[in-house]
């Protein structure tokens, strides 16, 4: 029986090609792909969302969730990696723009209908939309089987600024509210998905150009790899949405650790990174399982196989 899951976005280049995967994984069934505002303004991340599903036009189409804006503003973009249009300035067409309900509410129709305990929420953007959503339906957080972040740094530094990683930062009181609230949570943070590096011998091994998915990949990864090159002088792109997605379908491949985690949302210098209590005695109580460790090569290689269409990953 296929994993119900779905898929929550900012998209960006690695939530694209962390979708790409998870369409065509036969190990999940995808309810939903529903649209937050971070590498690009919600308006765009929705716009993403619909282009991405017709380029890649699954079998069986998700419902579609449209972003809207936190309460805050988005504080800060992705352009830098992704482009001013969040997909590497690939200008997908979208046939049509059709109305979409808003992404919370989706979610919260998509967990009710499935059943208590049944669906998966993956998170690769902005918790905005999973706080709202628990706002609107207060049981959600029980209803909902698990909710799977990428996101949060433990041990190492933050992304977007020294102390907070990208996704936690854009949004940190929603980000707050979903681990302080009673689902059941898991966190795949900087500290695993930085070690995992696609390098550019990828692009000679793509699906061919004839196929939908060899098209839309070779018109994501180029500027990715280019992006990267020109910011970081890397030979290769983190792929972090994907190694999140990759703790869904290969949990076996993850080493993970109870842990009591909260986001700073008010300092000067910390707002938005993420806070462990990890003393001998903690005070805090655990509220989430976190990824501290996994076996990189086979993750590599899960993910390379998705992509090159050798098997389902
Ligand atoms: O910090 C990496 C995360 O921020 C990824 O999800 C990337 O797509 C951006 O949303
Ligand atoms: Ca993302």
């Amino acid at each position: 029986m296929a994993r119900k899951v779905i898929l929550d976005v900012d998209p960006g280049i690695d939530d694209a090609v962390a979708l790409c995967m998870a369409l065509s994984d036969p190990r999940l069934e995808v309810l939903a792909v529903t649209a937050v505002g971070g590498n690009c303004s919600p308006a765009q991340a929705t716009r993403n969302v619909q282009a991405i599903i017709e380029e890649l036009d699954p079998p069986r189409w998700p419902r579609l969730g449209a972003a809207s804006a936190p309460d805050d503003g988005l504080p800060v973009d992705g352009r830098h990696l992704c482009g001013v249009d969040g997909l590497g300035g690939a200008d997908f067409d979208v046939a049509e723009l059709h109305h979409l309900h808003p992404s919370e509410k989706v979610i919260c129709d998509q967990v009710r209908a499935a059943g208590e305990g049944a669906v998966t929420i993956i998170t690769l953007g902005p918790l905005t939309n999973i706080a709202r959503a628990f706002q609107r339906d207060p049981e959600l957080p029980s209803l909902v089987g698990q909710v799977v972040m990428m996101g949060g740094s433990v041990t190492g530094s933050g992304n977007i600024t020294p102390a907070a990683e990208f996704n936690i930062y854009c949004d940190p009181r929603c980000a707050r509210a979903v681990f302080r609230s009673h689902s059941t949570k898991t966190l795949i943070p900087l500290d695993v998905t930085n070690r995992i590096v696609l390098s550019y011998d990828l692009l000679g091994r793509l699906p061919d150009q004839s196929t939908k998915v060899g098209r839309f990949l070779r018109k994501l990864l180029p500027p990715a790899f280019r992006n990267y090159r020109q910011q970081f002088g890397l030979e290769g792109i983190h792929v972090h949405d994907t190694v999140a997605l990759t703790a869904v379908t290969h949990p076996e491949l993850f080493t993970t650790e109870e842990m009591a985690g909260d986001v700073e949302t008010s300092g000067e210098l910390t707002t938005g990174m993420t806070i462990f209590d990890r003393r001998r005695v903690p005070a805090w109580r655990h509220n989430m399982e976190v990824a501290v460790d996994m076996r990189a090569d086979q993750v590599i290689d899960a993910i390379l196989r998705s992509l090159t269409g050798v098997g389902s990953g």
